[in-house]
């Protein structure tokens, strides 16, 4: 996803942009740039590949001036390259942009026809030339910013610059975030409050179709209609230290040791006296599960997956059918929603595009909006009727790994509570399951302690092709999560599957070649997986088994590598068991020498479609 920073500021810019766009570093890019005025004249530099290469050209073309405008692109809109690397520029004016414009080919062609020009294949430079245009036409800065954005269809965050204004930025929003930092005698902009953070803490979330002026000492914000409105600042308790490895190799590697720290947090923050509680809405209410006769879950990726987990846990413990989908899929099947339905979103960034779509889509139709976010500011969470943050802290490596035990930590909550409502436990039943959930940190600490084993067993991983993954009940969403850890962050293929599944065709990619992981704590199911496993070694095929020291003792000795988990109550299984899912593949990329924060074609989330 692109990140965007913009300062009116007291000190030179170049310097300030670029330490910002470092914070932005996580959300995935393969270019970036920045631009400034400097005595009124505008001028930019660009740079594609990593930030380094930036610096190194401002190092070599320097870049003055105290008004600035910078960007990390995620392409969209033509390849990473420089020539369409943001700030888009026109002779008067300077952009940088967030999301897609959707309507830039017939915006392209009549300003084509106008006699405009363009060097790139983007859609942002489309939004540059129309600024030009309506400065052409005689416009204030201001209006030709309003101009070119009442223009524009689509999602965007922009940020404009102009000649002549050093103390002008104009910014917009409509489907991508963007904050406002207040500084002293300063304004910042950024894509979010991690790029803002040594620079201020007070911060002032844009809403949906908002415009804003700023300038060193003022912020006029004007609504989707035109409308003067007071955006309320907030004051962001985030300080630099939750956005650097803190002596870990990587981003990842950190997120994945401080889980038992942060699902301390978290639990801590939904029990009062013993007891769930549950964050109550804008109004008050506490959230009504007797209410509720079907759910609908709907989430992308490693969210989906937690998703999947939680859809066993409400219809086994609170009796709620569910219905599960990713984002993508979801509107555009157009499902018939029934009467008493809650629809349940989850998203660690509370941006990803097609999940925020999914809930516009179910607003009018559901009874009641919920979302599972780890930012309580996005747009997701302030398009819900009852938000339930995870207070992961930030995540910054792409591949998701606090988030995804704190969101299964949430859900599990939640699920706790829907059955206590529901009646569908009995006390001593509830009792012992809310005990059990306080006792998560301290068994994910114990469960970290499989680093070495999971190591070792790494370095053969990272020698295969192919790679499955088994588990059976609230373990197969385990699985696949497995699985996309795997792929996403060591490029090897890799599947989850039910295990149960094996035998109707992927059996058939099983050779020697082929690693299949299984998932499979000494629970009720059990003795089913092994029956899988024993048709796989059947096949030539190396068992990498997951479980506890029963489980591995039951498997006997054709199993070809073992990590050993703590015997764990079969309801928090789910959660444990994603330690190794995530250390199997942190170690295998590793081996690989992949870039495990930043794996190639990926972004932290994905705001456009
Ligand atoms: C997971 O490791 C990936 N980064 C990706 O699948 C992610 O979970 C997905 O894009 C959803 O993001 P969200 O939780 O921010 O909505």
């Amino acid at each position: 996803m692109c990140g965007i920073v913009g300062v009116l500021g007291q000190h030179e810019a170049a310097p300030i942009l670029v330490e910002a766009l470092k914070r932005l570093e996580y959300r995935g890019y393969d270019s970036a740039g920045i631009a400034t005025v400097n005595g009124g004249a505008l001028d930019r530099r660009r740079a594609v590949g990593k930030l380094v290469n930036l610096s190194d050209l401002l190092v070599h073309q320097p870049l003055a001036g105290k008004s600035g405008i910078g960007h990390t692109r995620w392409a969209t809109h033509g390849e990473p390259n420089e020539r369409n690397a943001h700030p888009h520029q026109a002779s008067h004016v300077a952009v940088v942009h967030n999301g897609i414009v959707e309507n830039f080919k017939d915006l392209r062609e009549e300003l084509t026809a106008k006699g405009l020009s363009f060097e790139s294949e983007t859609d942002t430079e489309t939004v540059a030339k129309m600024a030009q245009y309506y400065l052409d036409q005689g416009l204030s800065p201001r209006d030709a910013a309003e101009q070119t954005v009442a223009r524009l269809e689509g999602a965007f965050a922009l940020a404009f610059l102009f000649q002549g204004e050093d103390d002008l930025m104009v910014v917009a929003r409509k489907g991508s975030p963007l904050a406002i930092g207040h500084g002293d005698g300063e304004m910042f902009v950024g894509s979010d409050a991690i790029a803002l953070a040594p620079l201020t803490h007070k911060i002032t979330y844009l809403d949906e179709g908002d415009f804003a002026v700023l300038t060193r000492n003022s912020v006029e914000i004007r609504d989707a209609k035109g409308q003067l409105a007071n955006r309320e600042m907030r004051t962001i308790q985030l300080d630099t230290t939750q956005v650097d490895k803190g002596g870990y190799k990587h981003f990842m590697a950190k997120e994945i040791a401080e889980q038992p720290m942060v699902l301390e947090r978290t639990v801590a923050s939904y029990l009062n006296d013993g007891a769930i509680a549950l964050p109550r809405n804008a109004e008050g209410a506490a959230i009504d599960f007797t209410q509720i006769d079907r759910l609908t879950i709907v989430a992308c990726g490693t969210a989906y997956y937690a998703g999947a987990v939680a859809k066993y846990w409400f219809e086994q413990i609170a009796q709620i059918p569910v219905e599960i989908d990713v984002a993508s899929e979801f509107r555009y099947r157009e499902p018939p929603v029934s009467p008493r339905t809650a629809a349940l979103f989850v998203s660690q960034s509370g941006e990803t595009a097609d999940t925020l779509a999914a809930l516009r889509y179910m607003t009018p139709r559901a009874d009641c909006i919920l979302s599972v976010v780890n930012v309580p500011e996005s747009s997701i969470a302030r398009e819900s009727d009852f938000v339930f943050p995870i207070h992961a802290g930030p995540e910054i490596g792409v591949a998701s790994t606090k988030a995804f035990t704190c969101q299964l930590t949430v859900l599990l909550a939640m699920v706790l509570e829907a059955a206590r409502q529901r009646g569908t436990l009995d006390d001593a039943t509830l009792a012992h399951h809310v005990e059990t959930l306080t006792t998560l940190p301290g068994m994910m600490s114990r469960t970290l302690n499989i680093g070495t084993a999971s190591e070792k067993i790494s370095a053969k991983l990272a020698e295969a092709r192919d790679i499955l993954f088994l588990g059976r009940g609230p373990l197969f969403p385990l699985a696949m999560e497995g699985a996309l850890k795997l792929k996403e962050i060591s490029y090897i293929h890799a599947e989850g599957y039910a295990s149960g599944e094996l035998k109707h065709g992927p059996i058939a990619l099983v050779d020697k070649q082929v690693p299949v992981i299984v998932m499979a704590p000494r629970d009720g199911l059990f003795d089913k997986t092994v029956s899988n496993m024993q048709e796989v070694m059947a096949r030539g095929g190396k068992i990498v088994l997951v479980s506890d020291a029963v489980g591995l003792a039951e498997a006997g000795d054709g199993v070809w590598k073992r990590v050993e988990m703590p015997a764990c109550d079969d309801l928090i299984a789910p959660i444990l068991y994603a330690i190794p899912a995530q250390m199997l593949a942190y170690h295998t990329a590793c081996a690989k020498g992949t870039d495990v924060d930043q794996p190639r074609n990926l972004a932290k989330s994905v705001t456009v479609e």
